[in-house]
This record gives structure tokens, C-alpha cells and sequence, in this order.
């Protein structure tokens, strides 16, 4: 815990669940030690501020690494007994989602993209679960790639609603990432200015154990 900044830990003060506590503190222990190995630093040096939003200008855009000229771009993602993290040198979002119950999958596809929900329903029931959990991974990995977060809805941009096929909108590259059955995870990389060509994703997932 003492590697974690103040705001870190006011955070965690505030989790009333011991499993919510456990996995935001493992989650950011374990971002804080994947940015120190690519910044040559410790963990507890790493400094986190915010961008502002992309779209209000708000102190809430994507958060980024301070007082490094050059700094990686990352994002951070944790849901179920996982968390993820990705890091590069263009902006980029990673999402992971824990695979939700046949009931919750009735609730939410309404908010997906009409195509998506499409090819969602034309799935058998039994694999609908983890298509849902797939298209949604894509869509926060996309908009936390672009900063804005879910606030403006998810349903005006397709990403495919079946697991392994992927939409992509312009400048952006997004690819499912092999998850445990349980989970689904995926990565949106800004591919704009690069282009895909010779781009290798390497994600790593941190199993989120008990508070060190
Ligand atoms: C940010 C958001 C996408 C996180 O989704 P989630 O499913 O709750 O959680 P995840 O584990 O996938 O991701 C959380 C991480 O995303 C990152 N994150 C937060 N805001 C972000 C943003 N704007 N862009 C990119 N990444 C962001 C943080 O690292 C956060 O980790 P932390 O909460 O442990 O600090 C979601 O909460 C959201 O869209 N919030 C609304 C934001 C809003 O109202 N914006 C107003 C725009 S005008």
C-alpha cells in the first residue's frame, strides 16, 4: 500500500468490499510495476496525472505519466478476478470484462450498436454471454484509447458483435485478446500515424491476490 499515491489510496479507503479493495489495489501495484520497468524507475516514483477530456475539457480525459518527457502512453482495466494493462507509444486502451449471466446479457445489449445486438441475438443462448462481454471489452478498450470514456453512450460506433471479429473505426486497430473463458479482454491501438504494419501487441494479465 505505501507505493501507492495519496489519491491511490484514498481510493482504496473508500471500497467497502474486501474483493473491490483487493483488486484495485492489486490492479494499480501492478500498473505502477509495469510503467516502472519501461520509465527506469520504482514503482512508488511513478507519477499519474489526468489529460483533460476530448470532448468537455474536464480533468477526467485519460490518465497519463507526469513529469517524464516522453512518457508512454497506457491504460488500465480491471473487472472479475483479473486486471490488465497496456502500454505504447501511441495512445491506446485495454478493457477486460468479466463474462456476465444470460439475464444481465437481456439487459444490456440494448445498448450496443443495432448491427451488434444483431449478431448477438442470432448467436445460440449459451454463447451469447461471451460475445457480449467481447464487444463490450472492445468498446471501453476503443473509447478509454480515446480518452472520452462510455459517458456518450456505446451504441454509435460498430465493433462486431461476434467474439474474434473485430470492427475497426478509421486510425484505430482492435483486437481481442485471449482471455481465461471467464473473461474477455481487448485492445484498441491508434494506428493512425504508424500505420498496423510490424505493430505487436503484448498485454499482460495480473492475477489480483491479496494486498501487499
Ligand atoms: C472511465 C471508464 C471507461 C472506466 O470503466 P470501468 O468499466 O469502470 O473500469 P475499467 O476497470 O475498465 O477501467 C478503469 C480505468 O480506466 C482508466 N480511465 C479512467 N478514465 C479514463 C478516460 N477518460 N480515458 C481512458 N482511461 C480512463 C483509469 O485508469 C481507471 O482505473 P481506476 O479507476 O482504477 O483508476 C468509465 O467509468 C466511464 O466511462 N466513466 C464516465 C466518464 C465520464 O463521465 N466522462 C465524462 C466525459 S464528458
Amino acid at each position: 500500500m505505501g507505493v501507492l499515491d495519496r489519491r491511490e489510496r484514498e481510493r482504496a479507503a473508500a471500497f467497502t468490499r474486501v474483493g473491490d479493495l483487493e483488486r484495485y489495489v492489486g490492479a494499480h501495484l501492478g500498473l505502477r510495476r509495469v510503467l516502472a520497468m519501461y520509465l527506469g524507475v520504482e514503482p512508488g516514483a511513478v507519477r499519474f496525472g489526468r489529460d483533460a477530456c476530448p470532448r468537455c475539457a474536464g480533468a477526467h480525459g485519460r490518465p497519463v505519466v507526469r513529469e517524464v518527457a516522453d512518457a508512454p502512453y497506457f491504460s488500465l482495466s480491471h473487472s472479475g478476478e483479473l486486471a490488465v494493462v497496456a502500454v505504447a507509444r501511441v495512445p491506446v486502451g485495454i478493457d477486460v470484462q468479466r463474462v456476465p449471466s444470460e439475464e444481465t446479457v437481456e439487459l444490456v445489449e440494448r445498448r450496443l450498436h443495432p448491427e451488434e445486438r444483431r449478431e448477438v441475438r442470432e448467436l445460440p443462448p449459451e454463447r451469447r454471454p461471451f460475445a457480449l462481454a467481447s464487444v463490450w471489452a472492445r468498446k471501453e478498450a476503443y473509447l478509454k484509447g480515446l480518452g472520452t470514456g462510455l459517458a456518450h453512450g456505446l451504441g454509435h460506433v460498430y465493433l462486431g458483435g461476434r467474439p474474434g471479429v473485430a470492427g475497426a473505426p478509421v486510425g484505430w486497430l482492435v483486437r481481442d485478446l485471449p482471455g481465461d473463458g471467464r473473461h474477455a479482454m481487448a485492445v484498441a491501438v491508434a494506428v493512425a500515424r504508424h500505420g498496423a504494419e510490424g505493430l505487436r501487441i503484448v498485454s499482460r494479465a495480473l492475477p489480483t491476490g491479496p494486498v501487499a
